[in-house]
């Protein structure tokens, strides 16, 4: 962290003693300030209180900017609606890790350094035949990136900036093959190698897709609308995975155990799993007419019922990539001769309904991510277990920007919260033969 002057100060008092304490604000270029409680327990002698990190601010960051009152998500300052729209997942990665848009020859060296990256250890065909077949493509997820530290020892010091690059190119490029193989081994396929002459997105859907027997020739329209859904979720600025992979990291781990760590959280329902469960959600509505019985099941306190795609953490509007998810839910559905697909419009209806609803207005619950990316990626053929692989495989570049930022972080640390002990004091040792 750069020493960024402050810009006013915080006055806390402590009940207690009367004592005033100044605590110096810090601005960022947008969004809300932030009080610097660094010297906080030195100064107090108290911690802060905050589980789940609702009002802490973790690090500088320079990458992605969100305000979730507006429904606003930037990567290095651009909208996301216009990169979605304007540019593709290649230029997005870059814009990620070195901040700014490539030129032509910048592309193209860079599509090629990646696209040279695809290809795997020739040895991970056996390391992933030893999971079990019904494996969960996560588990499989988890160990084969962690995994890949054991692959590659040339790109292991971090504090090595060449080391830490094609440690950061190796996993971007190499994660739609690892996950595609995922995919096959679960279905008893054989695996499909990487492909240099196709995007990164068709590059992805060949290898999930094709047979030795038979090439698969993904649509334009597919292909865009995975590269669009890669784009989408590139990067969320410090969500539960990042902080995951930051923290991680902050003790100096390999950055190929980092990810491995983010995809392990990403795993988790309330994170990267929601879209499966917005599918299960329509499935079991089923028709227009139980909307409301479900709306009403929703709102009620004592059922545990809640609207699956609906809400979120940071946005208290509509989620910008929501919007741009359910134009690429149209194109798709329509390329693939699915325009009646029930449940799109099932999905639409309850969305027009619980955007009028008073209870959903106040509360200001909008569509989030998730709530048109499970009827896309079904109408693809993906299946649902491998939902959360892709939001992993898009993810990447995000984790790995942000893990390149905190280890150049001059100011970084150790992550190293602590706690409001609540359990016994001091107790006499008892000699187990004493105890009664
Ligand atoms: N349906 C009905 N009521 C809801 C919903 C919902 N989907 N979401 C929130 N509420 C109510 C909640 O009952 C609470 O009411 P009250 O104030 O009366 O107790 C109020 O709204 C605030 O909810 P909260 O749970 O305190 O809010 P949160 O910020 O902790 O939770 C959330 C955010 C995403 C976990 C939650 O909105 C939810 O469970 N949504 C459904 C699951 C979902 O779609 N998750 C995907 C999130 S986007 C993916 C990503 O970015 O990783």
């Amino acid at each position: 962290m750069s020493e960024m002057k402050p810009s006013s100060s915080f006055t806390l008092t402590d009940n207690r003693s009367g004592q005033t304490y100044d605590l110096p604000l810090l601005d960022g270029t947008v969004g809300p300030s932030v009080v610097d409680i660094r010297k906080f327990y030195a100064d107090t002698g108290c911690f802060t209180y905050d589980p789940g990190f609702t009002s802490t601010a973790s690090c500088e960051s320079k990458i992605t900017y969100i305000d979730g009152d507006v429904g606003i998500l930037r990567y290095r300052g651009y909208e996301i609606a216009d990169l979605a729209e304007h540019s593709d997942f290649m230029e997005v990665c870059y814009l990620l890790l070195y901040g700014e848009l490539p030129n032509v020859a910048q592309k193209d060296k860079f599509v090629h350094d990646i696209t040279y990256h695809t290809m795997v250890h020739e040895q991970m065909h056996k390391f992933i035949e030893g999971f079990r077949r019904d494996s969960h493509p996560m588990a499989v997820m988890v160990g084969v990136v962690g995994a890949l530290s054991a692959f590659y020892h040339d790109s292991l010091d971090i504090s090595n900036p060449h080391h830490r690059m094609v440690a950061s190119f190796r996993m971007i490029a190499k994660m739609p093959t690892i996950a595609a193989w995922a995919y096959k081994y679960s279905i008893g396929q054989p695996f499909i190698y990487p492909r240099n002459d196709l995007s990164f997105a068709e590059d992805f859907l060949h290898m999930m897709y094709a047979t030795p027997c038979e090439p698969y020739v993904p649509s334009p329209v597919l292909a865009r609308a995975m590269d669009r859904i890669l784009t989408l979720h590139a990067d969320h600025e410090q969500n539960a995975s990042t902080s995951t992979v930051r923290i991680a990291g902050s003790s100096g781990a390999n950055p190929f155990a980092c990810i491995a760590a983010g995809i392990a959280c990403l795993w988790g329902p309330a994170h990267g799993g929601a879209n499966e469960a917005v599918l299960d959600m329509l499935e079991q509505i089923g028709t227009k007419d139980k909307i409301p019985e479900f709306l009403k099941r929703a709102k009620d306190k004592d059922d545990p019922f809640r609207l699956m795609g609906f809400g979120h953490r940071v946005y208290k509007n509509y989620d910008p990539r929501a919007k741009v998810m359910q134009k690429t839910c149209h194109e798709v559905l329509d390329e693939l001769g699915k325009r009646d697909e029930p449940l799109l419009e099932l999905a639409m209806e309850l969305e027009r309904i619980a955007l009028e609803d008073p209870y959903f207005v106040q509360k200001k619950l909008y569509p989030n991510v998730d709530f048109y990316s499970g009827i896309i990626f079904r109408a693809m053929g993906i299946p649902t277990s491998m939902f959360t692989v892709l939001f992993a495989v898009a993810r990447t570049v995000g984790w790995v920007a942000q893990w390149n930022e905190m280890v150049e972080d001059p100011s970084q640390k150790i992550g190293r919260p602590r706690q409001l002990y609540v359990g016994d004091d001091a107790r006499k040792y008892v000699p187990l033969k004493a105890r009664a």
